[in-house]
């Protein structure tokens, strides 16, 4: 088994890789994609230290990863090649069924994930941590309102996964209020 500092390298790399080949940055910003892989990343390690029998080193590969098969040509294939099996199915639940009616997205990718292991929810609590930033300044109040209301979402379905990630997910979805006015 390879050691987390390893699999950490090896999973930025291929993430930063992919998501740079798009240009993708971080929304809102001019900040590459990679800082949003990394922040993700980080709010895991922070929660393995605050959380019993945490499966670290999959945890990290399922953060650095979970937006490579939603947003660039990675393909299911390729991350099972490189990853395993495990982290690409992970990834797979993560990410929205774009075939599906919008409104449905997101119910449908938690349901996915609540097949799997706590560590896939605590990545996703992660994400959505991570992403309740000040949000950028051509959302309008409507906007605002669903991404709260899907963040409430996220964390009544995926609290289980993870408390110490669902405290700070719930003081996330608190301190948004103040943009919506
Ligand atoms: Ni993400």
């Amino acid at each position: 088994m390879l050691n987390i500092q390893t699999l950490y390298q090896e999973a930025i790399r291929f993430a930063g890789n992919r998501h740079l080949e798009g240009n993708q940055t971080v929304k809102g910003t001019r900040l590459p994609y990679v800082v949003h892989l990394s922040n993700v990343a980080m709010e895991i390690f922070v929660a393995a230290m605050h959380t019993d029998d945490f499966d670290l080193g999959f945890a990290v590969q399922v953060a650095l990863l979970h937006d490579t098969l939603e947003d660039t040509s990675t393909t299911f294939d390729e991350l099972k090649e490189r990853f395993g099996e495990e982290v690409a199915v992970a990834v797979l639940a993560l990410s929205k069924d774009e075939r599906l009616p919008k409104e449905q997205q997101v119910p449908d990718s938690l349901a996915r994930i609540r097949g799997l292991r706590k560590e896939v929810y605590a990545v996703k609590l992660a994400d959505r941590i991570t992403n309740l930033q000040p949000p950028p300044p051509d959302w309008n109040r409507e906007t605002l309102i669903r991404y709260r209301d899907d963040s409430g979402l996220i964390l009544e379905a995926m609290a289980e996964g993870n408390r110490y990630l669902a405290e700070r997910l719930r003081s996330k979805i608190d301190e948004y209020e103040k943009y919506i006015l």
